[in-house]
């Protein structure tokens, strides 16, 4: 297990650990909290625990489960309290956090049932008051909590203490903010289903405890978990409040850690071992500070950025700036191929062979183009074999509507047309009546599936068809890790990988471009990655063509690159994302809003357009040459 291990900071006002992968954080978790469970079994007495729900404790949890099925730890001696629970709620709803807790600990291990404490989302508001005194009273009762396990919202929430909440709040029935509506609104298919309040335990329960870890994976957390352990205290984070707590240990993985100063500017915090990614780092972060171009950086800048150690080492701000500035130059290619017949000895891709195999997987049906559109269209027309490899079918995000329209259309087809009538009555009658009875979030028919995936095939299909992507060229892996009907997918398997092997096998290609989202540790992105580093790992050394093949990493639907990694550059003209755009617009089932739209009100087109237009702007702030727009891509060596 690894540790980054960097020097105490003064930025910092909470004891932070960071994990290089969120799993390694997640198994020190539950080790501690196994050793509070084991001391008091020794000494005959309970261990009261609290506990949260959502993505963040899910690996705590396994880790638990593993240790109770494989090393014998048992939980016939501790009590749980969890912080919260939304309100009103049904325990039996696939949303509830009795059916969360249940389904990711409480089933796998012998906790006994009178022993498990969930706050109740079924009570009448009359009844709210009294029920959340006694909650109190009860953990009171217990001895109070040996350990509070907390996840973080992006609000700053801990259980549901959102801005605005006392320090010395007790447990309650508090609104959410809109963003935690927002963020909770992958659990419930659409906003509007995500219930209005909850009933959560206070930040005055929460400090009482003796001891308190507070978890945070992903970047998504790294901006909240920043203000959280290095902003003042105060109630518009009420994450802060853990300042003034005695025991609490933050443990981070490395992409929460992101906005950390120590991580983030580190030149800030103290001495630095200066190499030519973090030089680029530094200059490139005092261009934007002083808000000049490089070229244009002086000794004194340098100097009044804290930077005076790298302008001894370099000797000058001239060499420095013009050292940065040539390698974000070179990033820049209109020829995300090659260009043949020039020289490549500063090129992001090789001149040879002049026309390539490129092969860009896609997570979902139109990550390609949301993605790199622009890129695919330049590969096209600068006449590359390329091929496009749809990882999954996509199904979950097409509403059930469009379902319906679909099957509607199937069967007035088949009428039309006197094609097998009978039997697509039938299928329609089955689709129709599935979907009149269908609960919210419940997983839907393999018939209903299946043509939510052909819809997002058909879609595809036309995006590649409007590229010029030849239809022989076209795959859709569909693959099995997907495929549960249900948000929480299957890890990554055997077959997953093998479908992976087999296309690589098949194309052998030059390049390769896929959805590098290296810094979500959960997510569809990450396992579609994850089968193309082990189909690689598997073929290198067994394969020539491995040796010679580029790994080209862009970003999803959501961020881009930070400007200091970006390894190529690929300028987009008005007319070239235009012509993007419309690709996008191919997708008609993700069009106006989508099923899962995550945390940004923007349509996927204009989320990419947002993004391409900024990373140009961003090049032309460094004074660099300005472009309508820029789409980036970071080398990943395997
Ligand atoms: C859950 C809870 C919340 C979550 C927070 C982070 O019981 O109280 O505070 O810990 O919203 O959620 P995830 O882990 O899903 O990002």
């Amino acid at each position: 297990m690894e540790v980054l291990n960097y020097p105490e900071t003064t930025f910092e006002k909470l004891p932070v650990v960071i994990f290089e992968h969120a799993a390694q954080g997640a198994i020190r978790i539950a080790q501690e909290i196994a050793g509070i469970i084991r001391h008091k079994q020794q000494k005959g007495k309970k261990a009261v625990l609290g506990l949260a729900t959502g993505s963040s404790p899910i690996g705590v949890y396994q880790e638990l489960i593993r240790l109770h099925q494989q090393e014998g730890l048992s939980f016939a001696n501790v009590v749980t309290f969890n912080l919260d629970e939304y309100y009103p709620m049904q325990p039996d709803e696939l949303q509830s956090y009795v059916y969360f807790m249940h389904e990711q600990l409480f089933d796998h291990v012998d906790i006994l049932p009178e022993n498990i404490h969930i706050p109740d989302g079924t009570l009448a508001i009359e009844q709210v008051k009294e029920y959340c005194q006694a909650y109190e009273q009860q953990i009171k009762d217990c001895g109070g909590l040996d350990l509070q396990l907390l996840g973080i919202g992006r609000t700053g929430h801990i259980g549901f203490n959102e801005p605005g909440s006392a320090s010395t709040s007790v447990t309650r029935l508090v609104k959410l903010d809109p963003l935690t509506i927002t963020d909770a609104a992958k659990d419930f298919i659409k906003e509007e289903f995500v219930p209005l309040r909850a009933l959560t335990m206070g930040v005055g329960t929460i400090m009482k405890a003796r001891r308190i870890i507070l978890m945070a994976w992903g970047e998504s957390k790294a901006r909240i978990l920043q203000q959280t352990v290095e902003g003042r205290i105060s109630d518009e984070v009420p994450a802060s409040f853990l300042q003034n707590h005695p025991n609490v240990s933050v443990v981070v993985d490395q992409w929460a850690a992101l906005e950390l100063t120590r991580i983030k500017t580190p030149w800030l915090v103290g001495m630095c071992s200066w190499d030519d990614n973090l030089i680029r780092r530094a200059v490139i972060w005092l261009s934007l500070k002083m808000q000049k171009p490089i070229l244009k950086l002086t000794d004194e800048d340098y100097k009044d950025g804290s930077l005076s150690d790298l302008l001894v080492e370099a000797g000058n701000a001239y060499n420095l700036n013009i050292k940065v500035f040539n390698a974000i130059q070179h990033t820049i290619t209109g020829w995300p191929g090659g260009k043949p017949n020039s020289n490549d000895a500063q090129r992001p891709e090789r001149a040879v062979p002049a026309s390539k195999r490129s092969l860009v997987f896609s997570p979902h049906p139109d990550d390609d183009v949301i993605s790199m559109g622009g890129t695919l269209l330049r590969l096209v027309d600068q006449g590359h074999e390329v091929h496009v490899a749809y990882q999954t079918s996509g199904n979950l995000a097409v509403f059930d509507d469009d379902a319906r329209r679909f099957a509607d259309f199937a069967l007035d087809f088949a009428e039309k047309q006197q094609l097998g009538v009978a039997q697509m009555r039938q299928e329609h009658a089955a689709v129709v009546e599935f979907l009149k009875h269908k609960k919210l979030g419940e997983e839907d028919s393999l018939l209903v599936q299946d043509i939510k995936a052909l819809i997002r095939k058909g879609e595809a299909m036309a995006a590649c068809r409007f590229c010029g992507v030849q239809e022989q060229h076209i795959h859709f892996m569909n693959m099995p890790f997907y495929e549960t009907g249900q948000v929480k997918k299957k890890p990554l398997g055997e077959a997953d990988i093998e479908e992976t092997i087999a296309i690589l096998q098949q194309i052998r290609p030059h390049q390769i471009f896929a959805a590098g989202d290296l810094r979500d540790p959960h997510g569809t992105h990450r396992i579609c990655l994850d089968a193309i580093f082990a189909a690689l790992a598997r073929l290198k050394g067994q394969e020539e063509w491995v040796e010679d093949c580029y790994l080209w990493l862009y970003r999803g639907a959501w961020q881009e690159w930070d400007v200091q990694e970006i390894e190529m550059a690929v300028p987009i003209s008005p007319e070239e994302l235009l012509r993007k755009r419309k690709a996008i617009f191919k997708h008609q089932s993700q069009k106006d809003s989508a099923v899962f739209p995550g945390n940004d009100k923007r349509e996927f087109w204009q989320r990419s357009e947002d993004r391409n237009h900024a990373t140009a702007k961003l090049y032309d702030k460094l004074g660099l040459a300005e472009y309508e727009a820029i789409e980036a891509f970071v080398r990943y060596r395997f």
